[in-house]
């Protein structure tokens, strides 16, 4: 009977185990932010596995000095205090012999030096710490504490953690290259890479992963891709990305908005012109295309050129040649050319309002960037990254309250991300505490009660809630705020009401 249920105990630790190596490796690709990767890692890891106070720690290439790279369950405090040295502590021996070590109960471990601070003074703990190895090569440690428990084997949590540490080695030497190429890029100025490098690109979601995918595969080339997607969604972002991340980011980056022009002005600055072209044409000028050589040009909302330019930007795709307005001399461009739209391209083929020739020229690899309300798991990430870029900018911290944030992952974001980041950028300038409450939202969004979601998908608790919250709301709003009014319109007692009010949060 017992040694039954001791089997059963190891099967289902099995099972989590599998469980929670899938989900690491998932997250080791999450996003370009090696660090945060690791970071998710390990939550997953505790989360899944018991496995608490993970910290990744990794040698650093140009210092060999140890830098804890990444840590779950402690403190900003603790980590910044956890810089060893090669040879210090467990993890300092971890990383000077490569092998692993096992610490039955860290009260008694003299080598245990507990730099972090981290844990009281005695207890039930055992750490372990294994190397993350690659070809012979020690890249740091992944250790892990575990509380004292008879059932599962310390010797089965260090098999796991060896794993998981390969899958980290691989991804830390991944980064490097990655990083090493990005630091070659001396020319970009450090805005340019903090605003477009990858690592700002934020999405957790499939359909992201499956972009980013996308985006990492083609950038090494210099196919021509075709952006799609709604307004906001990120298409400038990624045509960047491919140009930074693509073979010759030290090239020019040149954008044209085809929407924005007239389509002789247009044509102009495309293709440039030669004095005296036309009135005006005082002196000769180079076109976006003689600017890219070299580097990419991105034609944004390439939906909307006219008939006759669509003739003319087909032979330069076609032939990569072209001539300046009024000149006679044929230009030839090597631009990579990526071009986006919001417009529905293949009904205005149909409808004949776009060359199809064209069309397929421009579309050798489509990529396709899903709007926000199909990947709202992205919300609390997208939301929390913008919090922290504007918090930074104004120097202090900024959160959001919990029902400020529930409304705001309640929001359907018909603008996508444009619309979030200046949703956000405006809720922290206009903070006035280190707290942004419901009541600090903008009416469309407080008010805004969901009727996008599909039925079934709130509580009955939920949908009264909404609808009392809207409500309240508007009698406060028709009563310019006196809570007696909106009281008495509401048909409730000015204490009830008082209640409701702090219970939504809508006290001013
Ligand atoms: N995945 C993302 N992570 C972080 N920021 C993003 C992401 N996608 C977009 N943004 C930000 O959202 C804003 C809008 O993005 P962008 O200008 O690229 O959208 P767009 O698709 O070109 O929109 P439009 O069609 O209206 O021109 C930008 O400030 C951009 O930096
Ligand atoms: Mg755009």
């Amino acid at each position: 009977m017992e040694t039954q249920a001791a089997a059963h105990i190891v099967e289902e630790r099995h099972t989590a185990e599998l469980a929670a190596l899938l989900e690491v490796s998932k997250t080791m690709v999450s996003s370009f932010d090696l660090d945060r990767n690791l970071r998710r890692a390990l939550r997953v890891l505790a989360d899944m596995l018991g496995l608490h106070r993970g910290t990744v720690t990794l040698v650093e290439p140009e210092t060999r000095g140890l830098r804890i790279a990444a840590a779950h369950g402690l403190t900003r405090h603790e980590v910044a205090r956890g810089t060893y040295r090669a040879g210090e502590g467990v993890v300092g021996r971890v990383v000077a012999s490569g092998d692993a070590v096992v610490v039955p109960n860290i009260g008694e471990e003299p080598l245990f030096l507990n730099r972090t601070g981290a844990r009281p003074e005695k207890s039930d703990i055992s750490f372990i710490a294994v190397p993350i190895r690659l070809r012979g090569e020690v890249l740091g440690a992944l250790a892990a504490d575990r509380v004292f428990d008879e059932a599962v084997s310390l010797e089965e949590d260090v098999r796991v953690l060896e794993i998981v540490a390969s899958i980290f080695a691989h991804a830390v030497r991944l980064y490097r290259t990655y990083r090493h190429e990005i630091d070659a890029k001396e020319n970009l100025s450090r805005e340019l890479r903090r605003r477009f490098s990858l690592p700002n690109i934020i999405g957790d979601s499939d359909a992201m992963q499956e972009v980013f995918r996308l985006v990492g595969k083609v950038a090494a080339s210099n196919a021509t891709v075709l952006l799609r997607g709604e307004s906001g969604t990120g298409k400038e972002l990624i045509a960047h990305a491919l140009h930074y991340q693509g073979l010759r980011p030290k090239g020019p980056f040149v954008a044209i908005n085809c929407a924005a022009l007239p389509e002789n002005l247009l044509e102009a600055e495309l293709f440039g012109y030669e004095r005296g072209a036309f009135t005006g044409a005082v002196a000769s000028k180079q076109g976006r295309f003689e600017l890219a050589r070299g580097g990419t040009i991105f034609l944004d909302e390439v939906g909307d050129v006219s008939p006759a330019l669509q003739a003319k930007l087909l032979r330069v795709l076609q032939e990569r040649t072209f001539e300046r307005l009024g000149g006679v001399k044929t230009l030839t461009t090597d631009a990579r050319i990526v071009s986006a739209t919001n417009r529905d391209l293949e009904a205005m083929v149909a409808s004949g309002d776009f060359r199809e020739d064209l069309y397929w020229r421009l579309n050798v690899v489509p990529v396709f960037l899903p709007p926000l309300r199909e990947r709202r798991e992205d919300l609390p990430l997208l939301l929390d990254f913008f919090l922290g870029r504007f918090a930074a900018d104004l120097g202090r911290p900024v959160r959001f309250s919990p029902d400020a944030l529930r409304l705001l992952m309640r929001y359907p974001w018909p603008g996508n991300i444009r619309e979030l980041e200046n949703t956000v950028q405006r809720l922290v300038v206009l903070a006035e505490g280190a707290q942004i409450d419901a009541s600090d939202l903008p009416p469309h969004i407080l008010l805004h009660d969901a009727p996008d979601v599909p039925n079934g998908s709130m509580t009955l608790d939920e949908e009264v809630e909404a609808l009392e919250r809207r409500r309240i709301l508007e009698a406060m709003r028709r009563n310019a705020h006196v809570q007696a009014r909106a009281a008495r319109e509401l048909g409730i007692t000015p204490r009830q009401l008082g209640y409701k009010l702090e219970k939504y949060d809508l006290e001013r």
